[in-house]
């Protein structure tokens, strides 16, 4: 959703996730709206941060953008959580989008004026916004933990022309969603006041409105996406 709204406003995106197949499916799908090139790699690892920030500043010293959209989701009722499910989730949810930052500073901020700063995206959750109906204490704690580090991180990259802020989606249909919504698509709509799930073009409208000239002012904020479930609550 947020590649083809940022393909169709005109940028050059690198796309990543572990699956080399589904990388390459999304690269072929995404390529009817522009540049685009998918990198496979295991963003739950440092190394592998590191070796995707290598490959995408072989090409350019320079980073406009950057969405910290991976997450995992650890849905398991409190008696039986796991301890896995904090790693992997934390791992993934919380510290990647810091490594990330960290690893593509120098190309942020060769990216970013005082007029166009570079631009970071967290992916965050309504999940850290309300208390969730669902059993994932590992995911929520970690979203919760982004909107903070985002908060953090835009006071410190301010001054050095980056804004960092989040977007707290509620409802919209994954991978990650498809159980939930087939069981309780219904339920989630009627539950909005605008009494719908989320739409493709939801979520790409707010990721090219804090990337374009429109965003330029806004650091360290949160904002929720989800059609009035969280933020009425
Ligand atoms: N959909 C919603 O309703 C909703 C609501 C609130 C927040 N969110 C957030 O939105 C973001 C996107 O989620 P989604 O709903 O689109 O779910 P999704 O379809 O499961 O997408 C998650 C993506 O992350 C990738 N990923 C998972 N583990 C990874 C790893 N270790 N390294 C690199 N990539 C990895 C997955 O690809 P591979 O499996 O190929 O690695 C997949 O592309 C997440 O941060 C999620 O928490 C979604």
């Amino acid at each position: 959703m947020i590649a083809r709204g940022l393909l169709q406003a005109g940028a050059r995106v690198v796309i990543s996730s572990r699956n080399a197949e589904a990388c390459a499916q999304a690269q072929d799908e995404l390529s009817a709206f522009g540049e685009v090139r998918a990198i496979p790699a295991d963003l739950s690892r440092h190394d592998e941060c590191r070796r995707l920030v290598d490959l995408v500043t072989a090409d350019s010293d320079r980073l406009d953008i950057l969405v910290n959209n991976a997450g995992a989701l650890w849905d398991e009722p409190l008696e039986t959580f796991p301890d896995a499910a904090w790693g992997t989730v934390v791992d993934l949810n919380l510290k990647s989008p810091f490594w990330l930052v960290q690893a593509l500073l120098p190309a942020l901020r060769g990216a970013g004026t005082a007029d166009d700063p570079a631009r970071v995206i967290n992916i965050g959750s309504i999940a850290a916004i309300h208390v969730p109906h669902r059993p994932n204490y590992s995911y929520s704690s970690s979203k919760a933990a982004l909107h903070q580090l985002t908060r953090v991180l835009a006071r410190e990259l301010g001054p050095q022309h980056i804004t960092v802020n989040a977007v707290a989606p509620g409802a919209f249909p994954s991978a990650m969603m498809a159980a939930t919504l087939d069981e309780f698509g219904e339920a989630i709509a009627a539950s909005a006041p605008l009494r719908r799930i989320g739409r493709d073009d939801d979520m790409a409208g707010i990721a090219v409105f804090l990337a374009s000239r429109a965003g330029a002012y806004l650091t360290g904020t949160v904002i929720p996406v989800d059609g009035g479930i969280a933020t009425t609550a």
